[in-house]
């Protein structure tokens, strides 16, 4: 690693919805992320003026990235840091991409013998079924986890709810509300020791940003 670039704090940014509203927070604390990075393919963006670097990541993966040290910091979403268990510290609520975890089915839905809950999060599934003394199989899937309970597949599922719409349109209702989410600022444990200043003052920035929204 060149001299130069043990200075450049490495951003693990998720790609997609939490991008749009991370890149709105930190231009309104004053960081110049030019506007044609929204849309661009590029997966290492430069911001040399700022010196930072942007490590456009799969949202999932930003707390590997940050438990490897690749990435100093790296904004997530609470869903992901509680099913990923990562060995990452948690500096910051950053209060954007609001939304909560729920257990999910269809409006007919009644206690089965076998119960299968569909799901992206299985770790957080598990441990929320295990805690209420309730026996259920857990199934992983990818995407599009309302499918489950709609062609038979699970009778219930526990799912991200951000506007609602998803379960709206296609007939399901919001059984259980399991916790909230918002995205979260985490650091690599090693890098905010060696790069406290600088990782600690953009936490100062960000946090006066958002008092001001407040
Ligand atoms: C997420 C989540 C729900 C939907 C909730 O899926 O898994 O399906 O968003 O949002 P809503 O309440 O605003 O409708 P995502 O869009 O990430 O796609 P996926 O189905 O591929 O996981």
């Amino acid at each position: 690693m060149s001299g130069q670039t043990k200075d450049i704090l490495k951003v693990a940014m998720p790609k997609g919805r939490i991008y749009k509203v991370a890149s709105k927070l930190f231009r309104e604390a004053g960081l110049p992320i030019p506007s044609d990075f929204d849309d661009t393919r590029k997966l290492i963006i430069e911001l040399p003026e700022v010196g930072m670097e942007f490590i456009m990541a799969k949202p999932v993966d930003v707390p590997t990235y940050v438990e490897y040290g690749v990435a100093d910091i790296g904004i997530v979403g609470k869903d992901v840091l509680m099913e990923e268990n990562k060995d990452v510290y948690e500096l910051l609520d950053l209060g954007i991409a609001k939304c909560r975890m729920s257990v999910i089915g269809l409006p007919d839905w009644k206690p089965t013998m076998n119960p299968r809950v569909a799901t992206k999060y299985p770790s957080v599934a598990s441990a929320y079924f295990r805690e209420l003394g309730q026996q259920v199989e857990v199934i992983k899937l990818n995407g599009s986890i309302e499918l489950a309970p709609m062609i038979g597949l699970a009778d219930r599922i526990v799912d991200m709810v951000e506007t609602g719409q998803t379960l709206r349109e296609n007939g399901l209702v919001e059984m259980e509300s399991i916790f909230g989410i918002t995205s979260r600022l985490i650091a690599n444990r090693v890098s905010y020791r060696m790069k406290n200043d600088v990782i600690q003052g953009l936490c100062d920035r960000l946090q006066a940003t958002l008092a001001k929204r407040e």
